[in-house]
């Protein structure tokens, strides 16, 4: 009885560890909300606006949406948008890719996920 307690808890200890290492959990929900920020320069549909649309962005390489003409900075930064290059590049555009046309910054951690989480639920186009 007590070596199962024990089982169960070292099981416990590991999934907690587990999930702290993994990068903060998004709410796809809250981020459609949140990109009521986004909306007005990028579409979710596939055209273009003042900026390229970003549905099937997650796991797309960066400036590659025909038609749409990027920043030679961008094209030149030879990204793609995983998970982790996406939260860096919110947190920072112009930080993230010196000389990129997009200035809108995400500050909070949470904030990024949600969106990140909203645009990956989106797939591809
Ligand atoms: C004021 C207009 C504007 C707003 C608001 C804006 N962006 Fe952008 N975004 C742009 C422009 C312009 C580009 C193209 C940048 C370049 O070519 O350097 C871009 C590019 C991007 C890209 C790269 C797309 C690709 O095809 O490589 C991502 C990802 C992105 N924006 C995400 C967001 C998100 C998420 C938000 C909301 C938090 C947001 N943007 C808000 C104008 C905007």
């Amino acid at each position: 009885m007590l070596h199962a307690l024990r089982l169960i808890l070292s099981i416990a200890a590991v999934s907690i560890a587990g999930l702290a290492a993994a990068s903060i959990a998004g709410n796809p929900v809250r981020g459609q909300q949140l990109f009521n920020r986004c909306s007005g320069c990028h579409s979710v549909q596939g055209e273009n606006k003042s900026g390229p649309p970003l549905n099937g962005v997650v796991g797309r390489e960066a400036a590659v949406v025909e038609g749409y003409r990027y920043s030679p900075a961008l094209m030149n930064a030879g990204l793609t948008w995983t998970e982790d290059a996406l939260d860096t590049y919110l947190a920072g555009p112009t930080r993230a890719v010196r000389g990129t046309r997009m200035t809108v910054s995400v500050s909070r951690e949470q904030d990024r996920a949600d969106i990140i989480a909203y645009l990956k639920s989106l797939g591809g186009q």
